[in-house]
Formats: C-alpha cells, sequence, structure tokens
C-alpha cells in the first residue's frame, strides 16, 4: 500500500505546536515578529506573501507588511533592513524574492542580520549549516526533514538522490539530508545517466522545476519519493516535477501536490521565527 504522504496535515500539526509555544512565549511577555517586505506586486508573491501573513495570525505570531513600489531603490529597501535589524522588537525579517532586477538579490540577502534571517538564506547560515552548527535552515528543505521523520520513513544510512542544486532547495537538502546521516548524491543538469542514479534511491527528493519530468524509469521499487516542484498545467490543475500515476504503483511513499512539501514551507518560516524570538529572549 502506497503512503501518500500528508503534508497538510504534518503542517497544521507543527502549526498548532508553535501557536501552543507561542501562547508559552507570550505569558513571558516574549511576543514574536515578523517584518515581511514585497517590492512590486508579482501576482505569486503576493499569494506567497498573503499566506505568511496568514499562517502568522493563525499562530500567534505579529506581522509587519511592507508593500514597496516596484521602484523602490536598492538603497531605500538597504535602509529599510537597516532600521529592522535594529530594532528589538522585530525577530525575523523576510524579503520576498524575486525582487525587482534593478535591485541584487545578493545584497539584500547578505544585509539581513543572520540572527533574524528566518528564510536561513544568509551565507552565515548556509555556511553554519555546512559546519553542522545551529542556524536557521532553509525552509523548503527543513520542511521535507519533517515530512520524512513525522512519515515514520528511517533517514539513517539510507540511499538518498536529490535532484537540483539550487542554493534555497537543493544544496541546503543535501546537507540536512547528510546531518540525518543518509548517504547523499546531488544531481543535475549535467548528470550523465539520471535514471540509473535515481534508481539509487531509497529516498528521492526531486526539485528541477521540470512537470512531470520522473517517470518510472527513475524510481527503484519501493522507494520513498519527495516532490518539491509546484506547476499549473493547462486547465489550471497543479502537478509536480513527478508524474505521479506513472510512478505509483512502484513507490512505497509519495508526496502529492498540492498538499506535499507546499504547506511545509511557510510552516518552517513560523517555525524559524518562534526559534528568533526564543534566540533574541536568550531563550535558546
Ligand atoms: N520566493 C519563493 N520562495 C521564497 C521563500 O521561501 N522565501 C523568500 N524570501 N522568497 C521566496
Amino acid at each position: 500500500m502506497v503512503m501518500l504522504i500528508d503534508g497538510k496535515q504534518i503542517a497544521a500539526d507543527i502549526q498548532e505546536e508553535l501557536r501552543v509555544k507561542t501562547e508559552e512565549l507570550n505569558a513571558k511577555c516574549i511576543f514574536p515578529c515578523l517584518a515581511v517586505i514585497q517590492v512590486g506586486d508579482d501576482p505569486a508573491s503576493t499569494v506567497y506573501v498573503r499566506n505568511k501573513k496568514k499562517a502568522c495570525e493563525k499562530i500567534g505570531i505579529k506581522s509587519l507588511s511592507y508593500e514597496l513600489p516596484e521602484e523602490t531603490t536598492e538603497e531605500e529597501l538597504l535602509s529599510l533592513i537597516d532600521e529592522l535589524n535594529g530594532r528589538s522588537d522585530v525577530d525575523g525579517i523576510l524579503v520576498q524574492l524575486p525582487v525587482p532586477a534593478h535591485i541584487s538579490e545578493e545584497k539584500i540577502i547578505m544585509s539581513i542580520d543572520p540572527a533574524k534571517d528566518v528564510d536561513g538564506f544568509n551565507p552565515e547560515n548556509t555556511g553554519k549549516l555546512l559546519a553542522g552548527s545551529k542556524c536557521f535552515e532553509s525552509c523548503t528543505p527543513a520542511g521535507v526533514i519533517q515530512l520524512l521523520k513525522r512519515s515514520g520513513i528511517e533517514l539513517d544510512g539510507k540511499e538518498c538522490v536529490v535532484v537540483g542544486r539550487s542554493n534555497n532547495v537543493g544544496k541546503p537538502m543535501a546537507l540536512l539530508m547528510l546531518q540525518e546521516n543518509a548517504t547523499v548524491t546531488i544531481c543535475h543538469s549535467h548528470t550523465k545517466d539520471l535514471p540509473e542514479i535515481c534508481r539509487r534511491a531509497d529516498i528521492l527528493i526531486c526539485a528541477i522545476g521540470k512537470p512531470k519530468f520522473f517517470d518510472r524509469s527513475y524510481i527503484k521499487e519501493g522507494a520513498a519519493v519527495i516532490d518539491v516542484g509546484i506547476h499549473r498545467l493547462e486547465g489550471k490543475k497543479l502537478c509536480g516535477d513527478v508524474d505521479r500515476d506513472d510512478v505509483m504503483d512502484l513507490v512505497s511513499a509519495i508526496t502529492p501536490v498540492p498538499g506535499g512539501v507546499g504547506p511545509m514551507t511557510v510552516t518552517m518560516l513560523m517555525f524559524n521565527c518562534v526559534k528568533a524570538a526564543e534566540m533574541h529572549a536568550g531563550l535558546l
């Protein structure tokens, strides 16, 4: 029987745990607060930002909203981040990406105080992840680890293949799986004989951004498959990087799209905000 990994339920469970924890922090006069900055009005970003603010509200995290016009200069954005870095009532700062082309994404990421970098994108946090020290972990890969652990899927000693090497997903994903004592292979667009390598995987993590790319030729019987992709097909139906209908009879567990990895990204952002507040209060 295939296990459908229920990201919606697991996200709801973690959010409830965070709500309780936030209540406990409030009782100690600690009020977690996230500043959310969006530059321009990219419709996808607007949806993501709205979901993040809604999640804050549900958990009891205060959110500050900065909706800046497309023409905002890099200096203006850096100046706002600088102000928020200095505010003791702000625990986390999130700049929704992508930023307009005239603003350097790298500069923006570097300017966020690593202690408030709840996205886990600042090189100080990614460097700490590499070194195996405590840090803010990138939310999507941290969410994948939670999905696997809370579904009772063993990671220790398993063959894990991560397909995709982005800074925000593929690379940190591989490091987190390594931390869990998996044997990790990272594949990418130049990998030779990708299906053969993927067929080694006990756990296959697909994060390449190509709709229904992974069919049964990539799957070992009994593998757990994590689908990080999300795409809107013509006719509005959503799908992932995995051709789920084609692989379903081979896998032992799989994340659906939607309702798999998606709900975990915002949930782990909330997790990082609560952790930031605890750190700033000297509790961690
Ligand atoms: N744009 C798409 N995903 C993300 C994310 O996780 N964080 C930020 N800051 N921007 C994004």
